[in-house]
């Protein structure tokens, strides 16, 4: 069984794991055409929608030499007929070397890493995790601020949901962080993330706020989508759907060094016009994540 061989959560990998990580996505991004992965193949498991998280580990396999099998959608799979997670991982790690699987079940990927004996990629599962979207944002927060340690983040938008929140909070706590949580009172950050502050000592903040204040003091906004999908009642995904809107008005108080993150897809939190500020980075992160996933695959594949 590969469970301990796949990357189903950050919280496996300890400050050393994750530094040999981001160290390895500079070298690609120095070169990013090695064809150090040939005659490998990648499978590619999207039971949710994606756009950078599959064509990024898409490209990294083909810039590495790999082959690229998979769907994107599973209503072309077999799955439409009631076939399994359990058979489809079953029959998939029988053809390629590694599978990254993004699915709308929370521990979907940890139970899929128990069955296959090849490793899988959390490609994130549900509102839980999404691990490598946090290496992508630890090495742009590095590349940005020269550095991971003693810096101030704020978090917006939804942190109920959003599971790459979730993922970089327990990354950061490596690293000495001060969170500030903002977020209407429906979407707040689940009591496990606040514990886990907790008894890891790190200071965080809460408010429903996103003012000038809010993030005077930001190294790093880390700006999020209300997520529709995982809303049960749509009438209170309405309520809270354009609460915060990004603009360059309110990034006028802020540090010259703040850099601006978002996971992305945006749906309007953050304007068009901060598009040409230059704190914005939401763009060259996801390009950033080309190189933290080649570093990803390469690590798990041993190569
Ligand atoms: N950040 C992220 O996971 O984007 P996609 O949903 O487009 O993959």
């Amino acid at each position: 069984m590969a469970s301990e061989k796949s990357l189903v959560s950050i919280s496996q990998y300890g400050k050393d794991k994750i530094l040999s990580i981001l160290d390895r996505a500079a070298q690609f991004e120095q070169n990013p055409n090695q064809k150090i992965l040939d005659g490998k193949v990648v499978a590619t498991l999207f039971f949710e929608p994606s756009t950078r998280t599959r064509l990024s580990f898409e490209t990294a396999a083909n810039r590495l030499g790999a082959r690229v099998i998979g769907f994107s959608d599973a209503s072309t799979s077999s799955t439409t007929k009631g076939e399994t997670l359990k058979d489809t991982i079953t029959i998939v790690a029988n053809y390629a070397d590694v599978i990254v699987m993004r699915h709308f079940i929370e521990g979907a990927a940890r139970y899929a890493s128990e069955i296959s004996k090849v490793p899988i990629i959390n490609a994130g599962d549900g509102a839980n995790q999404h691990p490598t979207q946090t290496l992508l944002d630890l090495y742009s927060i590095r590349k940005t601020q020269g550095k991971l340690d003693n810096l101030k983040v704020a978090m917006v938008g939804d942190l109920k949901y959003g599971r790459t929140v979730h993922s970089l909070i327990n990354a950061l706590s490596h690293f000495n962080p001060t969170f500030k949580f903002i977020s209407p009172k429906v979407l707040e950050l689940p009591n496990a993330y606040k514990l886990f502050c907790d008894e890891k000592g790190i200071k965080y903040e809460e408010t429903s706020e996103l003012n000038e204040d809010a993030i005077a003091d930001a190294d790093i906004l880390y700006m999020t989508r209300v997520q529709k999908e995982r809303f049960t009642d749509l009438f209170e995904y309405e309520k809270v759907k354009n609460i915060y809107v990004l603009t360059n008005k309110l990034l006028e108080g802020t540090k010259d060094n703040l850099r601006i993150l978002h996971p992305l897809p945006r749906v309007g939190e953050i304007a068009d016009e901060v598009d040409q500020n230059p704190k914005a980075y939401y763009f060259q992160q996801a390009q950033n994540g080309l190189y933290a996933r080649q570093a990803v695959i390469c690590d798990l594949l041993g190569v």
